[in-house]
């Protein structure tokens, strides 16, 4: 672990990534709550670049929930949830699972966020196909709510955790910069795809 940030730079970054949720829609109310502990807010490497996105990505799901039917900031804002995300799961992979899924004691915990990112891609797909004006679109909408705040919790609670113990300080500082130039990247060329999920889960 790098130098510890203090609790001033933990709350500045988490105002820092509320603010760019609601720079999108200034006007929606971002109440995201308290959030999860985690000793990797406000973390100078990898981990806490990860957490900046994930707690956007917290301030995005509360001001979507927050919009009304016919409200044309819900589209905008999805939009940029999907965009955001498929960015960020996708540099998450080059930038860092990929380096922890090569070293035996960190496979499984590499391949679950991995697989996660896969069932998360089908729930956005199945959000995005779907009528975002009709009023029964909120309920397919929760469902990824749920499964993303689940999956970003278990990455900064357990898989974060377990890879941290086999990078060093130096590959965290690197990965850092690889992920902000991967997310950047792969963000630009993402694409919304939209497909209705008939099968649960699995
Ligand atoms: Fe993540
Ligand atoms: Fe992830």
């Amino acid at each position: 672990m790098l130098k510890r940030p203090s609790s001033k730079m933990k709350k500045e970054a988490k105002a820092g990534s509320i603010a760019r949720a609601k720079s999108i829609a200034p006007n929606v109310p971002a109440r995201i709550g308290s959030t999860p502990a985690t000793k990797y807010r406000g973390d100078p490497a990898i981990f806490g670049r990860l957490v900046d996105d994930h707690d956007k990505h917290r301030a995005l799901l509360a001001m979507i929930h927050a919009t009304g039917a016919k409200d044309p900031a819900r589209k905008k804002l999805f939009k940029e949830f999907v965009r955001d995300v498929h960015g960020h799961a996708a540099a998450e992979e080059q930038a860092l699972w990929s380096t922890v899924m090569r070293n035996p004691e960190t496979t499984e915990f590499a391949r679950h966020a991995v697989g996660d990112h896969h069932k998360l891609d089908k729930l956005m797909a199945d959000a995005a196909a779907r009528d975002i004006t009709s009023r029964g679109w909120l309920r397919h909408f929760e469902t990824l709510k749920d499964e993303y705040l689940d999956h970003i919790l278990e990455e900064e609670t357990e898989q974060f955790v377990e890879a941290e113990k086999v990078l060093s300080q130096k590959d965290q500082l690197y990965m850092r910069r690889v992920f902000a130039r991967r997310k950047k990247a792969e963000k630009a060329a993402a694409e919304i795809k939209k497909k209705i999920r008939h099968a649960p889960l699995g």
